[in-house]
């Protein structure tokens, strides 16, 4: 039997939670070490998954030679020196969304991954989500005809994450529902049109409804509850508007964390000259044309997996294996980080920006 990959997982939170159970599902990896800042999430990880070694400082597993991937799993500001860290060590990464807070520090990880000959993959999921791979397979055979427009919507009612911590916090974080929830929908849209070069934008990020965090009212929050109303910091957007002009369709973006408006929308609408389609995130799509003189409406049914995460780790694997980057390598993932960076620069810069 040839040699298995062994695998380290570096933060054991929440989306841990999906990498875990799908390295676990592959014959050819072993999960060997659970790192974690906070012990007992390194602790519980070994005893919940009953394999490998808990280890609270993920320095301490550089030059360890029977590690081959890596899978980063902590909050954005750790995302680019623990990336850059191991593959500078000569292990392949998977980094969780966005590829880091900026977009220098997502440069910096795409010029060490061409360096040092290593591969790394970005966590967005949705290039292996079949929903979306349906919609950008009928883009690509000319079902909608010339795709023009792409509309995101990612706006809730009421959605920001642990208020007063690592998600509002911009130091740690880059940004709020831009970052957080944008990158989701803007990778997805630029996938499916096929990664076009984007040129310019113009955004507008707000900072509102979270701002006063004593003021803030909801009925849940996910993440984590507000910790500290006193110490704690929301400096990040929790609305965001923008448009992104691109060499082919253009974009459009509207997120909200937070909305004085009930109504969560979160969907993604491509406008093409014969067919549109909205592709309700996470689920299924709708297909609107014309036939014959009449207005048609297709909706579709089959089986979806929905946030395919197991499909994300067996194509990471994959690669690694072949060595043969995948639709999510850095290359891909960083023009979104540069779209990213764009509109919040129009936002200070209160004018379009060119990308
Ligand atoms: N792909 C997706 O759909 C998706 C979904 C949720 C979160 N995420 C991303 O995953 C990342 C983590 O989010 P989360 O919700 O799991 O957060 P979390 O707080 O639940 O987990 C992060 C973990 O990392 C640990 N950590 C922080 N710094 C560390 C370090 N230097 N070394 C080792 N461990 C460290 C924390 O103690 C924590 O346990 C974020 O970047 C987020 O954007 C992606």
């Amino acid at each position: 039997m040839s040699k298995k990959l062994g695998v380290a997982i570096i933060g054991c939170g929440n989306i841990s939670g999906s990498h875990i159970p799908n390295y676990l599902k592959l014959d050819n990896v072993e999960i060997r070490y659970f790192c974690d800042i906070i012990p007992e999430r390194a602790d519980r990880a070994v005893e919940k998954y009953g394999c490998g070694t808990a280890v609270y400082n993920y320095k301490e597993l550089l030059g360890k030679d029977d590690i081959d991937i890596v899978s980063v799993c902590t909050h954005n500001d750790f995302h680019a020196p623990i990336s850059i860290d191991f593959m500078r060590d000569g292990k392949d990464v998977l980094c969780e969304k966005p590829a880091a807070r900026t977009l220098e520090e997502a440069l910096e990880m795409q010029k060490v991954a061409h360096e040092t000959g290593r591969l790394l993959q970005i966590g967005v999921v949705n290039r292996f989500c079949d929903n979306v791979n349906h919609v950008k397979k009928l883009i690509e055979s000319g079902e909608l005809g010339e795709v023009y427009q792409v509309y995101t919507s990612f706006r809730a009612h009421r959605s920001i994450p642990g208020l007063g911590g690592d998600f509002t916090t911009k130091a740690v974080s880059g940004g709020g529902v831009l970052i957080d929830w944008g990158v989701h929908y803007i990778d997805l849209a630029l996938y499916c049109i096929g990664d076009p070069t984007p040129l310019t934008c113009s955004g507008e990020a707000y900072c509102k409804l979270g701002k006063d965090m004593k003021d803030y009212v909801c009925t849940s929050m996910w993440a984590s509850d507000t910790a500290d109303f006193e110490k704690g910091t929301y400096d990040v957007d929790d609305f965001v508007s923008g448009f992104v002009r691109t060499t082919g369709a253009n974009i459009t973006i509207n997120g909200a964390w937070a909305q004085n408006i009930g109504e969560a929308e979160t969907f993604v609408d491509f406008l093409g000259t014969k067919a549109g389609v909205r592709l309700y995130y996470g689920g299924k799509f709708t297909m609107y044309s014309t036939l014959n003189g009449m207005l048609t409406e297709i909706k579709t049914d089959f089986a979806t997996t929905g946030f395919d995460y197991g499909a994300e780790i067996k194509a990471f694997v994959e690669s690694v294996e072949t060595r043969v980057p995948n639709q999510a390598h850095i290359d891909r993932a960083v023009i979104t980080s540069k779209i990213l960076d764009g509109l919040y620069r129009s936002s200070d810069a209160k004018k379009e920006v060119t990308l």
